[in-house]
């Protein structure tokens, strides 16, 4: 079983109800994959993030996410679904100022109603993994972008979910901070075991997962596929030459 699977996923702007903003999308992330997709602003990248959460609805096609078909199911198992399976990280954070960077992590264990007390080892950890042990007690204002990022993938994994989606997580940090959070997620996903489903506009980014796709004008075709061990940012650069991307 694939962690999620995408098939003919289709949906249509819902301004103009004609123009698709995602046509015929399919692809599948494994267990313990570090897939990345590539591809320039406003080519879909967050539509389809939220249509694999089940944040959105398809015009047509399907998600599978843990083999459970999402459009199939009621809102409140879609939302159980969701928060037991996926961690997301955001391009612009999403922390709660007022929490520091551990109340921050404990919340979406709070939230699945589970007592952060008990997972103290776990917590302990991802700060470590994250290096956020001395920044545990200081609120996000204090702290750099690469350094609330750096939370925000903490928070993602605190409920540990088998899968992380991150949309264009070093889309708001300087290059440095930004290679640093790739080098993390490349981290995790050896630590952990975490499979990741990163949206990036940055081929140097895309250049970290295990197999980069490429998506633009709301298509993707899995023939364009980059995987093994020629990849490196030189190899999207030059698919991206080829496509006219
Ligand atoms: N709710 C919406 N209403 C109208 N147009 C939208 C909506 N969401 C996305 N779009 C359009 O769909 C396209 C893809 O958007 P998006 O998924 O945000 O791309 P990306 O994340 O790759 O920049 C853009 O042209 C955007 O303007
Ligand atoms: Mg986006």
């Amino acid at each position: 079983m694939h962690l999620l699977e995408v098939r003919g996923l289709g949906i249509r702007n819902p301004e103009t109800g004609t123009e698709w903003i995602l046509k015929d999308v399919g692809f599948e992330v494994g267990e313990g994959e570090f897939v990345t997709i590539m591809g320039p602003s406003g080519s879909g990248k967050t539509t389809l993030l939220h249509l694999c959460a089940g944040l959105e609805s398809p015009s047509e096609g399907s998600v599978f996410l843990a083999g459970k078909d999402l459009a199939a199911m009621k809102d409140r198992d879609r939302t159980l679904l969701r928060r037991k399976w996926i961690g997301f990280v955001f391009q612009f954070f999403h922390l709660l100022p007022d929490l520091t960077v551990r109340e921050n992590l404990e919340l979406p264990l709070r939230l699945q109603g589970e007592d952060p007390a008990v997972h103290e080892g776990r917590i302990e950890e991802i700060l470590d993994a994250l290096e956020l042990g001395d920044l545990r007690d200081r609120q996000p204002h204090g702290l750099s972008g690469g350094e609330m990022q750096r939370a925000s993938i903490a928070r993602a994994l605190a409920g540990r979910p088998p899968l992380v989606l991150a949309d264009e997580p070093t889309g708001n940090l300087a290059s440095r901070a930004g290679e640093e959070t790739m080098r993390l997620f490349r981290e995790v996903h050896r630590r952990f075991g975490t499979s990741i489903l990163l949206v990036t506009h940055n081929p140097r980014d895309a250049a970290f997962g295990d197999r980069v796709l490429f998506l633009f004008d709301g298509r993707l075709d899995p023939a364009h596929a980059l995987e093994g061990p020629d990849l490196d940012a030189a190899s999207v650069f030059a698919r991206l030459e080829e496509l006219g991307i």
